[in-house]
């Protein structure tokens, strides 16, 4: 058979059958690697829209039909609300995120939710069969009603090959970094590798109309390995992080042709596996917050509030430059809010050292915890408590208050929550202002 050589860029996943120094595509150095391609598999490999060979016939508007997909629940309705409503049949979505976070446990779980019902079948490539059902075993009581079949593989042509043989109703692929094609050069996760696993498996979905789960690792830049190429590729990017410490698990959509991709899911890593936490609304709490340092905010993660307490220790600083340390939120902005402070409420944030942390493993991205990282600075530096205060607004560089979105829906949380101190951009208008009052109690 006729093979022919590919070069295909690690980073982007850029095709040429040119050997080039410098990818045109995402402009780096030296990242074109070279692929040798059977013939008959090169069509296969190129991209998800040669998956039509054939034309379909032209459609008017009024005649094409808007009937909303079908779609199988998971079983488990945190995942759903983030998928949009469950998985859409023919459907590929990537799960990814750290190794060891639970993305294994979390879709062992649906699969045997799924699996009382119908044929279910779980590819792992990292774990024997064996490994899988030792898994299972402590995620379920009774594994006799389940219609789980598990295989250890990762060739992805043979896995197509059982899928169009055993047509099951759901597939997972565990992980889409381990499988490896004969036909095609290059190691398993390298890019050449995981895109050509990807077309075929996207085609067999398609074709099938078998929905599939790709498990991938992210690398430690945060990308989805195997780089972006998988994320253009596939229907749905799921992620799934947290610290490992803690066991809270926030589950996002990154991308949805089919739903939302704001919506969260939150989970708690426990002994029987992931369990959903369904009134989040306190889990970032510590109890009291009665220590000074430490300030409450209400922060919005798509539609869902939670409130999160702010901590921060603040002392003098015997450095030339003062010590910043953040964790949970963003250090460029924990800077600005420093010199806003300096500026406006005449604290003098460059002789001091500052450490800024929020509760139990939260990112804080939102700007609505601005005010609350400015008044638990404060609440530190003059050793004032701020006890059961929620803090909830963006600062400008005037030192101004700005309206965060949906204000009202997060004071009613704090208020249902039992906290009746709420400081907004309704009450106050600068954060000297308030830097004032709450030093002069
Ligand atoms: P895993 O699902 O293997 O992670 P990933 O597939 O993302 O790499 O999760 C591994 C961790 O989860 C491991 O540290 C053990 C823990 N774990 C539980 O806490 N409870 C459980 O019921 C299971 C199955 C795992
Ligand atoms: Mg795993």
């Amino acid at each position: 058979m006729k093979s022919t050589t590919m070069f295909v860029c690690q980073e982007c996943g850029y095709e040429t059958p040119k050997f080039l120094g410098r990818c045109p595509e995402c402009g780096l150095w030296n990242t074109l690697k070279e692929f040798k391609i059977q013939g008959s598999k090169l069509k296969s490999s190129v991209s998800a829209s040669s998956l039509n060979p054939k034309p379909e016939p032209l459609q008017l508007i009024s005649e094409v039909s808007s009937q909303k997909k079908d779609r199988i629940s998971t079983g488990i309705s945190e995942m759903d609300t983030v998928l949009g409503g469950g998985i859409v049949a023919g459907s590929v979505t990537l799960l990814a995120g750290d190794p060891g976070i639970g993305k294994s446990t979390l879709l062992l779980q649906v699969a045997l939710n799924l699996s009382l019902k119908d044929n279910i079948l779980y590819i792992s490539g990292e774990e024997s069969e064996s490994q899988v059902k030792l898994r299972a075993e402590r995620l379920s009581k009774n594994l006799k009603n389940n219609k789980l079949f598990l295989v250890a593989l990762t060739d992805p042509d043979s896995i197509v090959s059982i899928l169009e043989e055993n047509k099951p109703s759901f597939v997972i692929i565990d992980s889409i970094q381990t499988m490896a094609s004969e036909n095609l050069e290059g190691l398993s996760g390298s890019v050449g590798q995981v895109r050509y696993a990807t077309t075929q498996f996207i085609r067999a979905a398609k074709t099938l109309n078998i929905p599939v789960i790709l498990v991938g690792h992210v690398t430690k830049e945060g990308m989805v390995a195997g780089p972006m190429v998988l994320s253009h590729m596939v229907d749905t990017v799921l992620f799934l992080e947290g610290e490992k410490n803690t066991g809270t698990r926030i589950l996002r959509s990154l991308k949805n042709r089919f739903g939302p991709v704001d919506e969260v899911g939150i989970f708690v890593m426990q002994e029987g596996g992931m369990t959903e936490v369904t009134n989040p609304e306190s889990l970032f709490l510590n109890k009291a917050n009665k220590e000074p340092g430490s300030v409450l905010t209400v922060t919005l993660e798509g539609t869902r509030v939670f409130l999160v307490e702010i901590q921060a220790l603040v002392i003098f600083s015997k450095l030339p430059f003062p010590k910043r340390v953040a964790s949970g939120v963003d250090y460029k902005r924990l800077e600005l809010i420093l010199a806003i402070l300096q500026k406006h409420a005449k604290i003098p944030t460059d002789t001091l050292d500052v450490f800024v942390n929020v509760a139990g493993g939260f990112k804080l991205s939102d700007l609505a915890g601005d005010l609350g990282i400015a008044l638990a600075i404060l609440s530190s530096l003059k050793n004032i408590s701020l006890t059961k205060t929620v803090a909830i607004a963006e600062l400008g560089l005037l030192g101004e208050l700005r309206m965060p979105s949906l204000l009202e829906k997060r004071i009613k949380e704090a208020i249902k929550l039992g906290f009746t101190k709420v400081i907004t951009p309704k009450n106050y208008k600068n954060v000297g202002e308030i830097a004032n009052s709450v030093t002069s109690h």
